[in-house]
């Protein structure tokens, strides 16, 4: 189950902004992911930053020469056709200027003309440059021959300036990246994904709460963006929004049923992993519920079923994903879900067993569809788990549409 970056072979490209430094983190998430890194530093950057510093993060010694190159006597041509993927992070306006024209006068500008890979440029400098006509055409010709653009941040920049023109954060910079070298297999397509456990009120002050942490419904919005989806994130919970996904913040069963059912007839995957409570107090008090008066007698209700909703009235070719958490019984459990709610996918997790299920930063899963065998998942990341829901998703919608189910 490796990722989009295993083994694939990235030339990182920096030029010499004082965002340069923060090449380095950039390097290491890549090397991280499993990517090849090859360094290329312009004469500017090595200003800001050391070649033994990059180099010891990446996979190979920096590069800064087109002459007396002591890796190949052709270095210019050499790096870019062996390259998946060419990232310049930070690209200066200068490089932006080089590039648009074919001006290759150092090794870098030389391969980013002498490649076919995809080519994504982190552009970073001050707003006055960055919003100079002639970088904001530079920026406009490059986007449409197609190559990716990482919009920089408004904040601090060197000097102490505020304003747009901050090179985007390295997370942002590598998910561009897995992006553009994964399979895109959900590309054009709307992804709801629901997260967290549901606070149904009590009070002013208490709630009834569970203790799922969001973090595998987080884990799968996060790999949909990743595959070229359009995510909406129904969340209870304040983790970091993953790049690229719309957050919709809610509370409750029945917000998070009012936020889900407005996008349904829009959607065409409707995963369903947040924990919502199946019951709520029947009227939460106005203020808060006084110790003096004794102990409460709080009467429960059922809260809206939002999967078996979903399920009742399924749009054609819309894939419906549910969690079960179960204790015990667990697939049986949850293949009686999978026929109840009319899903096309549940994933059952034994929320019993060591690490895995609430909180944990992995999970083991068993994968259930009406017609097709159980798949197991081992004990993984929750990224690697979120990836082989999504690949399950992705087949299902394959098979659906050349009519296979
Ligand atoms: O039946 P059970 O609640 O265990 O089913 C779990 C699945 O149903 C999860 O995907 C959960 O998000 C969804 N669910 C729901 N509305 C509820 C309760 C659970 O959509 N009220």
């Amino acid at each position: 189950m490796s990722g989009p970056l295993e083994g694939r072979r990235v030339v990182l490209g920096v030029t010499g902004g004082i965002a340069a430094y923060k090449a380095i983190d950039v390097c290491r998430r890549l090397v991280d992911a499993g990517a090849h890194v090859v360094p290329i530093m312009t004469e500017a950057a090595q200003h800001f930053v050391g070649t033994t510093t990059l180099g010891a993060l990446a996979s190979e010694p920096v590069q800064t020469e087109l002459w007396r190159n002591p890796t190949t006597p052709i270095p210019h041509t050499v790096v870019g056709q062996g390259a998946d993927l060419i990232l310049v992070a930070p690209a200066t306006a200068k490089l932006l200027s080089a590039y648009r024209t074919g001006f290759s006068h150092d090794l870098l500008t030389n391969t980013l003309l002498a490649t076919r890979a995809p080519v994504v440029v982190c552009p970073a400098m001050h707003t006055e440059m960055w919003e100079h006509p002639s970088v904001v055409d530079n920026v406009a010709v490059l986007r449409e021959r197609g190559v990716h653009v990482v919009d920089p941040e408004s904040g601090r920049l060197a000097g102490g300036d505020v304003g747009a023109g901050r090179l985007a954060d390295p997370s942002v910079i590598v998910a561009e990246v897995e992006r553009v070298l994964g399979p895109g297999d959900l590309d054009g397509t709307t992804v709801v994904v629901t997260a967290g456990g549901t606070r149904e009120p009590i009070d002013a002050v208490r709630v009834i709460a569970n203790r799922s942490s969001g973090k595998q419904g987080y884990a799968v919005a996060a790999e949909a963006a990743a595959r070229g989806a359009h995510v909406v994130l129904v969340s209870t919970v304040e983790l970091a929004a993953p790049v690229g996904v719309e957050v919709v913040a809610v509370e409750t069963a029945e917000e998070m049923r009012d936020a889900v059912t407005q996008r349904r007839a829009t959607s065409d995957v409707v995963v369903m992993a947040a924990a919502v409570a199946d019951f709520r107090p029947v009227a939460a008090a106005g203020g808060k519920i006084k110790k003096d008066d004794g102990v409460p007698e709080i009467v429960l209700e059922a809260t809206p079923d939002i999967l078996r909703g979903l399920g009742e009235d399924k749009p054609d070719g819309q894939v419906l994903v549910g969690f079960a958490a179960e204790t015990d019984d667990l697939r049986a459990n949850a293949l009686a879900k999978l026929t109840r709610k009319n899903l096309d996918l549940i994933v059952a997790n034994d929320v019993g067993a060591p690490h895995v299920g609430f909180s944990h930063d992995t999970n083991a899963v068993t994968l259930l569809r009406p017609d097709a065998d159980p798949v197991e998942i081992d004990l993984a990341s929750k990224r690697e788990i979120a990836r082989a829901v999504i690949n399950t998703i992705v087949e299902i919608r394959a098979a659906s549409r050349t009519g296979e189910l």
